[in-house]
């Protein structure tokens, strides 16, 4: 099930973090994001143990995904499908425009989002140490 995350959360969402970025603790300050008031970060609790997690950041109506992460022997399973799922109707009528980058070579992730109805708009070089970055949006209807 996805709920919004707590301070518990965090030594786990640091772990499935390290997936991403090493460093990801340091990186991301996830128990300021839990109190800052724009940021939102999600998880995904399977048998009292956090397999997943999404952060984003919510300002008026233009929501961006910064991170979504599932523990690699829970894929395919619609984790993150759960959790942007549950990012979009938290966000409500209000949502008009969601973004977020990721890694050219990101099939998964590609895949994932264009699910959600995310379409490329262009191409950031080098935006990461060894890849580009496609910036993708989608527009609410
Ligand atoms: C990308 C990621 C979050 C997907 O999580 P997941 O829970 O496995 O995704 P879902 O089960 O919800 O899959 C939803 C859709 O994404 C696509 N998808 C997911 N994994 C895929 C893969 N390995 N190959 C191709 N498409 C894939 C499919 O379209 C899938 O729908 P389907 O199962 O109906 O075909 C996961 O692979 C992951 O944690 N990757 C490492 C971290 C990362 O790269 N995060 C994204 C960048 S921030």
């Amino acid at each position: 099930m996805v709920r919004e995350a707590t301070l518990f959360d965090i030594p786990q969402i640091n772990e499935l973090g390290e997936l991403l970025h090493t460093n990801f603790a340091n990186l991301v300050k996830i128990n300021e994001m839990l109190k800052d008031g724009y940021s939102k970060v999600l998880v995904y609790e399977k048998n009292s143990k956090v397999v997943g997690f999404l952060t984003a950041t919510i300002l008026y109506d233009t929501c961006d995904i910064l991170d979504v992460v599932v523990e690699p022997l829970y894929r395919r399973e619609n984790i993150a499908s759960n959790l942007i799922a549950y990012l979009i109707s938290e966000c409500g009528e209000n949502l008009k425009l969601m973004t977020l980058e990721v890694a050219t070579h990101n099939i998964p992730a590609l895949k994932l989002y264009e699910k959600f109805g995310f379409e490329i708009v262009y191409k950031r070089e080098h935006y990461y140490k060894n890849d580009d970055a496609y910036l993708m949006a989608r527009k609410s209807e």
